[in-house]
């Protein structure tokens, strides 16, 4: 494969949304930021200068980092943060994903803001599993706040209470069409009648599971998180933070232009961003525009079936050139609830439920950052960083996903715990959903993998019955898993990469509170089958 060279400035950049202009942190000026594409088999070097004024990591979305955690970016797991005025040079290599991945920053909230696609295309003389498109478009489904997003993060975990919501969902930077101030710059797609186009659809929401759809057009849903799917034509896809969904839109129609159209799928949380965002399909030649375009039929912002009626669908291409390798048995499970609950105030009083603050755990453990990176820690053996006792099981059992609120959730505590794996073990995680308090959907994310995802249900998981319903033969292989309001999810995958990676759920409220952790794979015996060195320079916390 090519090698390339990239110099990211991070820098605070002025841009004007909804009638008002402020300072956003940018790579090399742009938002969204600039975008990489790359052959499988590519390996892609990015000298990082930070000339803003807060500390940055850059994390690549989906991209397996093989043996290499150091270059994987998130703050306080991997590396310290680059601070202001400093730099970092990120190694990137592709030899495993092909599809969409995406990076973003990866320390406080900057990512509303530092973020852009990756493009994996096929390994130089192979091709996709699908007739070559005419063209490739990202397209990026984003947050947009008025307020300092830092700021905004930094009170309401002073406070304990709910973060502010955005101020308007974009598509490629633009809240479009519907939002104040916004018609003009909204973001325009060309096709031409006839031809077939590959988007590249990223959801870089802060906080929210998103629908998608384009009046009068159908979608065609190819590949999903960096890998291939079996074909899945729909009307609208669900796309939940974190997730890439690769979908190939044929030009059929016959008007002018046709709106594309994204807004919330909110599973049970109230206070969120319900804008609309759109974008334009523009068809070239010489069309009379339509006197009224219509917007696409989008579900209901609280439509749990047509949620999981799309997210069902979703299986493994499992074809002779993109065979799936689902572990048959495992070695290790973890049984992990994943809970919004709440804290004792530090202050005088909060402004979470009940004067408390507002925190997430898993298994009751509500993560807490150390003052090191773990990733030094463990190479380094630095003792008490972070403890190896992240429990395997939650500390009691309950009906989890009841609307009965008498279990004690008081009970969780702050820690920096982690999960020590054997390489090459085979691993099967459930997360259970709970109804603590808030029953949502959680977009669980792997760092270092893509896993398998063979089982999901509504209520408790039943470590008897359900596993009898897996999906061994074609599950989805993905690195986010939306696991249901109310419910549960199971995934599988071989700890075949040694080093350290983070867990946590994608909504970025929830991450800041806590419901994170983190898998540590030993070295095998080989050199091959170890961790890398460390580079010569990583930055100092
Ligand atoms: Cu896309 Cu740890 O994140
Ligand atoms: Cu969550």
């Amino acid at each position: 494969g090519e090698t390339y060279y990239h110099n990211w400035n991070i820098t605070e950049t002025s841009y004007t949304r909804l009638c008002s202009t402020k300072k956003i942190l940018t790579v090399n000026g742009q938002f969204p930021g600039p975008a990489l594409h790359v052959h499988r088999g590519d390996r892609v070097f990015i000298n990082v200068v930070n000339h803003g004024t807060y500390n940055i990591t850059l994390h690549w979305h989906g991209v397996k980092q093989r043996r290499n955690p150091w270059s994987d970016g998130p703050a306080y797991i991997t590396q310290c943060p680059i601070q202001a005025g400093s730099s970092f040079r990120y190694e990137i290599n592709f030899p495993i994903e092909e599809g969409t991945v995406w990076w973003h920053a990866h320390s406080d909230w900057s990512r509303a803001t530092v973020h852009g696609p990756i493009f994996v295309l096929p390994k130089l003389g192979t091709s996709y599993p699908f007739p070559k498109p005419y063209s490739e478009v990202p397209i990026i489904i984003g947050s947009w706040y008025k307020g300092d997003i830092m700021k905004i993060i930094e009170e309401a975990l002073l406070y304990g209470g709910e973060p502010n919501a955005s101020d308007a969902h974009t598509i490629n930077g633009q809240p479009g069409y519907l939002s104040p101030c916004s018609k003009a710059g909204t973001f325009k797609m060309p096709v031409k009648k006839g031809k077939t186009y590959l988007l590249r659809i990223i959801n870089a929401v802060m906080n929210e599971e998103m629908f998608f759809a384009i009046a009068n057009h159908s979608l065609t849903v190819v590949g999903s998180d960096g890998s291939y799917v079996k074909p899945i034509t729909t009307k609208y896809i669900m796309i939940t933070p974190g997730q890439t969904m690769d979908c190939l839109l044929k030009a059929d129609q016959s008007l002018s232009h046709y709106f594309m159209a994204s807004r919330a799928y909110v599973s049970g949380h109230v206070g969120y961003d319900n804008s609309t965002t759109t974008a334009i399909v523009q068809y070239s030649g010489s069309y009379t525009p339509p006197s009224s375009p219509s917007f696409p039929t989008l579900p209901e912002i609280t439509d749990t079936d047509s949620a999981t009626i799309y997210t069902k669908r979703l299986r493994s291409l499992a074809s002779k050139e993109h065979p799936v390798d689902v572990p048959k048995s495992f070695d290790t499970r973890i049984y992990t609830t994943i809970s919004v609950n709440t804290l004792p105030c530090v202050n005088s009083s909060c402004d979470g439920p009940n004067g408390n603050r507002l925190s997430a755990s898993m298994n009751n453990i509500s993560f807490g950052d150390p003052s090191i990176d773990i990733l030094l820690a463990y190479y380094k053996k630095i003792k008490g960083v972070y403890g190896t006792d992240f429990p395997n099981e939650p500390p009691y059992y309950f009906n989890f996903t009841s609307d009965d609120l008498s279990i004690n959730n008081s009970t969780t505590l702050v820690g920096t715990k982690v999960k020590v794996l054997n390489f090459n073990s085979t691993v099967e995680v459930v997360f259970q959903g709970t109804n603590l308090v808030s029953g949502e959907n959680h977009p669980l994310h792997l760092h270092g993998f893509s896993f398998y995802w063979v089982g999901w249900g509504f209520g408790n998981f039943n470590k008897t019955t359900d596993p009898k319903g897996y999906n061994l033969v074609d599950p989805p292989e993905i690195n986010t898993v939306p696991v249901p309001v109310n419910g549960w999810a199971a995934i599988r995958f071989r700890a075949d990469n040694p080093g350290v990676w983070f867990m946590h759920c994608h909504l970025d409220r929830h991450a800041s509170w806590g419901m994170e952790t983190v898998f540590i794979v030993k070295n095998g015996k080989s050199r091959l089958t170890s961790m890398r060195r460390k580079p010569k320079y990583m930055p100092p916390c």
